[in-house]
């Protein structure tokens, strides 16, 4: 309902003005009236808007202000336009036409001042929640840390660098023939049950069998077929066997392997090299020995054990009790290593009457847990950042 006694629902005759100066004075009240409301704040003017029933559910208030001003029909200028201006006696009309024509431009002009300070203040909220604040402390993202596995393979690395030697690669997923005919175990002999193979399943037609390698020795094979000597490689990387997991057991573990093949290689150069290399790993007070042992590949072959570095090798831990770690033997059994069989040479078309060499192939895991103190591999593959945060 618009609001009792409107003026301008009446006209000039009806509010008893005659003369020009009493017209002016009355557009200044209606300019008054709606320079109060456009000055109001939003609530206000809502409540305002409510009132003069102009505000529909779908306007805000200061577009329900402009209507109620400058509405087609209803608009309050309509109305001074229909009920003053139309009806006006001959000699006020030039006098009401003109104080119309300013109120409007009055009004137009600062409902448009109006309309671009809210959009400058919805723009600068909009702004507000989008912009960054360069003061405000940054994500700190965790940073992660070398696996120990990984720290220890380039410590090994490093080791045999210093003498000489480096690092290839071979494949994981690999013949039978590299991973043992090439090695010289053929097909029936017994220590292929030593490593319970996986075999791939490959689909009808392609060409196999291929299998996990069970240890990097194909990388040897695979090395020499490429190289002449010498060569001094060493080989670092995952291999897989069907060991039911416990504690020292898994089915994919790390190994090293080492192959050094020249014209003049000897025992004592082997030997001399696995000393240097457990010294350097473990500390000059460590002492190493070999046992004869078996392997196809090396002839002869040795076991190579280091002296308890729990126990400093005497078999008693500080408490006086048995070691645990080497059951008080004093010794720790590291790795199986030999000299390369003639045999082996056959396979990669080296002169087995010209050349010699030694190979060896270290558990890393194993290497690992023996020098930081961890007594079970599980947790290398296990990725439980407590563990891993151990070792940054
Ligand atoms: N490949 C052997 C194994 O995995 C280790 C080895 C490597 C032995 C090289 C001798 C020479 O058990």
């Amino acid at each position: 309902m618009p609001t009792v006694d409107n003026p301008t629902e009446k006209t000039l005759a009806e509010l008893g003005i005659r003369d020009p100066l009493e017209v002016a004075a009355e557009f200044a009240k209606v300019r008054d009236r709606f320079d109060f409301q456009i000055a109001l704040p939003a609530d206000e003017m809502r409540k305002l808007m409510l009132q003069e029933a102009w505000l529909g559910s779908e306007l805000d208030p200061a577009t329900s202000l402009r209507n109620f001003w400058v509405g087609r029909k209803r608009g309050v200028l309509a109305l001074i336009s229909d009920n003053w201006l139309k009806p006006a006696p001959t000699v006020l009309k030039p006098v009401v036409g003109s104080e119309l024509n300013k109120l409007k431009v009055h009004i137009e002009a600062k409902l448009e001042e109006k309309r671009l300070s809210l959009e400058k203040t919805a723009g600068e909220q909009a702004s507000a929640k989008d912009r960054i604040d360069l003061s405000l402390p940054g994500v700190i993202r965790p940073i992660g840390s070398h696996h120990l596995v990984r720290t220890v393979m380039q410590e090994i690395e490093d080791i045999f660098f210093s003498i000489g030697f480096s690092v290839v690669e071979g494949p994981e997923i690999e013949t039978p023939y590299y991973n043992f005919e090439a090695l010289n175990i053929p097909e029936h002999h017994p220590v292929r049950d030593d490593m319970d193979t996986f075999y791939l399943d490959l689909p009808k037609g392609a060409p196999g069998p291929l299998l996990l390698r069970t240890h990097t020795s194909p990388v040897q094979i695979r090395t020499m077929e490429k190289r002449q000597p010498p060569v001094r490689v060493i080989v670092p990387g995952k291999v897989y066997r069907r060991d039911n997991p416990d504690a020292t057991h898994s089915f994919v573990f790390h190994q090293i392997e080492g192959l050094a093949v020249d014209t003049d290689i000897t025992f004592c150069d082997f030997t001399g090299t696995i000393e240097y290399f457990v010294k350097q790993f473990f500390g000059e007070s460590v002492k190493t020995r070999f046992r004869p042992s078996y392997f196809p590949f090396t002839e002869p072959s040795v076991e190579f054990d280091v002296s308890c570095i729990f126990c400093g090798g005497s078999g008693t831990g500080a408490s006086g009790a048995t070691c645990g770690k080497c059951k008080g033997s004093g010794w720790i059994e590291l790795f199986g290593a030999g000299m390369v069989d003639p045999a082996v040479y056959g396979f990669v078309n080296y002169d087995a009457k010209k050349v010699s060499g030694f190979a060896f192939g270290m558990g890393m895991d194993r290497l690992a847990m023996l020098k930081y103190g961890i007594d079970d591999i599980q947790v290398f593959f296990q990725n439980d950042v407590r563990f891993l945060r151990q070792f940054p």
